[in-house]
């Protein structure tokens, strides 16, 4: 008996086909079979009112397997990720050992797929160990399937190593090298971002400065090579100018933001709430504002979570002892929604597109992201825009580090369709 699944009356926001119309979606064994009315015999889910959407895809997560399972594993992460509507995750090279060679990418891709949540698409180490020194085995990866290679976590120390990696994957159409754009000497020691508040919590700062010398430097390099940059998680105001120059002037570079820096400043942290130290630092308003800006005309292109699990016992510390990191993958979607739809902001489709059909293609995601088509892979969210929800623990996620913990945002997941299965039903993991 085939499975027969039908959304009805959902207002489809499809980025990549430009679709918004309210529909029928007819999904037959894990296709999506026809967007007519007429059911037949499928299992009948109302969406009225709801908006059905291609699934999420975070291009930047941490899954903290193989190394430290107290914090996450993947299947814990991929439900996490299933929860907040996305259907692919891209989990970062930092784990323990380094995902710096094909075994370790094969072991990651191993536990995504017994997990069968979502689809994993393991990003690879840029250099050996994360050090910085040695280029990692990147045509063996590349041969796992491997499209985006980063250190995150680091910037690449050295200029020259940053050459040689852009222009290695020049061989490959669509090989991104990934840089976590801060300099590790000038950031040194920084608990937040430096300015007026930190100064008056006597927290030592980490400057604007300390992101921008690493992006200026990146995209030269960029431009000497060639080579295809894309600058995770960007945090100043300046970052975003540059880029936006960059672009205009043609050279191949994509950029990165996340909720919580299009959210909230530096004065969140005048509770010292641990969830708020992140890195690179939340900063001021007028940084927010470029970035929602920038994410807004097209400079910076995709939304991804750095959903980075920590310990309870890890966070709750002093703050200048606690690690930096807050999770995300339970709340993006909202937190788009509620500080950048809402207040009109952001376009409902050009939120989606920056949470799904961009990343998509950032990560080499074909199955992801759109078209919603007759012939395509059921990858799905549906959600409800109007619903309002505290974010509290507990979360899928084994961590509870969330620097949105306590606020009430607006719109909510309820159904994830992952390959035509439905792992999330009425806002509840189904397994
Ligand atoms: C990341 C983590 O915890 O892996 N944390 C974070 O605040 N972004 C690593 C990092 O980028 O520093």
């Amino acid at each position: 008996m085939s499975e027969r699944y039908l959304f009805a009356g959902a207002r489809v926001i499809d980025p990549a086909s430009g679709r918004d119309e309210v529909a029928d979606v007819l999904v037959v064994d894990g296709t999506i079979a026809s967007l007519e009315h007429g059911a037949g015999n499928a299992r009948v889910i109302g969406c009225t009112g709801l908006i059905l959407a291609p699934g999420l895809v975070d291009p930047h997560t941490h899954l903290r397997e193989p190394g430290r399972e107290d914090k996450e594993t993947v299947e814990t992460g991929c439900r996490a990720a299933a929860l907040g509507g996305y259907t692919a995750v891209s989990p970062m090279a930092n784990t323990d050992p380094v995902a710096d060679n094909a075994a370790v990418i094969h072991e990651v891709l191993d536990l995504g797929a017994k997990a069968g949540l979502s689809d994993v698409f393991p990003v690879g180490a840029i250099t050996r160990g994360i050090e910085g020194e040695v280029i990692a085995e990147l045509g063996e990866m590349v041969e796992t399937g491997v499209r985006i290679f980063s250190d995150d976590g680091h910037a690449v120390p050295n200029p020259r190593v940053l050459r040689n990696a852009l222009t290695y994957v020049k061989a490959f159409d669509d090989v991104v090298i990934a840089e976590h754009c801060e300099d590790d000497a000038l950031a040194q020691d920084g608990q937040m971002h430096e300015g007026y508040h930190s100064y008056s919590l006597g927290l030592a700062g980490k400057p604007r400065e300390s992101e921008e010398i690493v992006v200026a430097r990146d995209l030269a390099v960029a431009r000497l090579t060639g080579g295809r940059l894309h600058l995770l998680h960007l945090s100043s105001a300046g970052s975003v100018q540059m880029v936006r120059r960059a672009k205009a002037e043609g050279l191949r570079v994509t950029a990165e933001v996340t909720p919580h820096h299009l959210t909230f400043t530096d004065e969140d942290l005048l509770t010292y709430d641990t969830n708020f130290k992140v890195n690179p630092p939340i900063r001021t308003a007028e940084d927010r504002d470029a970035l929602r800006a920038g994410l807004s005309d097209g400079t910076i292109d995709v939304v991804g979570t750095d959903h980075a699990p920590h310990a309870v016992e890890e966070k709750e510390v002093e703050f200048d002892q606690a690690p930096p990191g807050t999770i995300g993958l339970e709340t993006a979607l909202a937190a788009i929604l509620t500080h950048l739809v809402e207040p009109g902001l952001l376009s409902l489709a050009r939120a989606i597109e920056v949470l799904s059909s961009a990343p998509a293609r950032l990560i080499g995601a074909a199955e992801h992201g759109g078209p919603i088509e007759p012939g395509r892979p059921a990858n799905l969210v549906v959600f409800d825009p109007d619903v309002e929800w505290v974010v509290e623990p507990p979360f899928a996620s084994k961590s509870r580090n969330s620097a949105f913990t306590g606020t009430t945002l607006k719109g909510k997941v309820l159904h994830t369709m992952y390959r035509g299965e439905l792992v999330v039903a009425d806002g509840k993991a189904q397994r």
